[in-house]
């Protein structure tokens, strides 16, 4: 399995701490965000990873560098336009490959171990599984309603939430169906190609979508 961390925003809603450097590097107990996501990474033997960067990338390259620091190997694409997350997804394509894949945020910050999601997701069998966690305000989040470990049906910042379940910024694909789904998406009301929307589509098509739900805590740094 490969990795695939998106962290190409321009993170305005921490600005002005955000004009001199990106989110992802802020430190967290002494250690950038992003850090925690790769060393997790690694401990659950991923060592192949793609970055997707953009707003101020060298600092981002220049901490992380090749990966050999942190026991991985990273590759960037640049992302030119930010046009949403399933359009960041989509500029790995070719490096990931026929692989199964795990996409991160790279501004979240979580405790539970990947190697038990992958575990969940690769006994699902489901092309694509999504990570949830629990909420006191799900209407600022991508919402999923949930019935037996399958994803029913996904709404972004729902006004009336049916669940307190947010969609956590942590993807699991296997299988060539999310290119296709991807390539075929169209811009949303608010003008981005949406991993939500991928969700979607998968749940059109009548194919599973696995929830993982994560234990322990986890945050959105944003
Ligand atoms: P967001 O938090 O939605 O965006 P942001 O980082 O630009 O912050 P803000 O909304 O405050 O401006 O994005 C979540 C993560 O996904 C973050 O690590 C950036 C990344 N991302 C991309 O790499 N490309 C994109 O097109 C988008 C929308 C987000």
């Amino acid at each position: 399995m490969k990795a695939v961390i998106l962290a190409a925003g321009f993170g305005t809603r921490m600005r002005p701490i955000t004009h001199t450097g990106p989110k992802q590097l802020l430190p967290l107990a002494n250690k950038p965000v992003i850090q925690y996501t790769v060393e997790k990474l690694r401990d659950a033997s991923i060592t192949e990873l793609c970055l997707i960067v953009g707003y101020m990338k060298a600092p981002l390259m220049e901490f992380l560098g090749d990966g050999s620091g942190f026991g991985v190997e990273i590759t960037y694409r640049d992302q030119l336009e930010r046009k949403g997350l399933a359009h960041a997804v989509s500029i790995a394509k070719d490096w990931v490959g026929d692989d199964s894949f795990i996409v991160l945020l790279g501004d979240i910050i979580f405790n539970m171990p990947i190697k038990d999601m992958v575990g969940q997701h690769e006994a699902s069998g489901a092309p694509c599984s999504v990570a949830l966690f629990p909420v006191n305000d799900p209407e600022k989040f991508g919402v999923a309603e949930v019935d037996d470990g399958t994803i029913l049906r996904v709404v972004e910042k729902p006004k009336e939430p049916k669940t307190n379940l947010a969609i956590a910024g942590i993807y699991f694909f296997s299988g060539p169906e999310v290119w296709d789904i991807i390539g075929k998406l169209k811009p949303s009301a608010r003008g981005e190609y949406e991993l939500t929307d991928t969700i979607e589509i998968f749940l059109k098509r009548k194919r599973p979508v696995n929830a993982v739900k994560l234990k322990g805590s986890w945050k959105d740094t944003g």
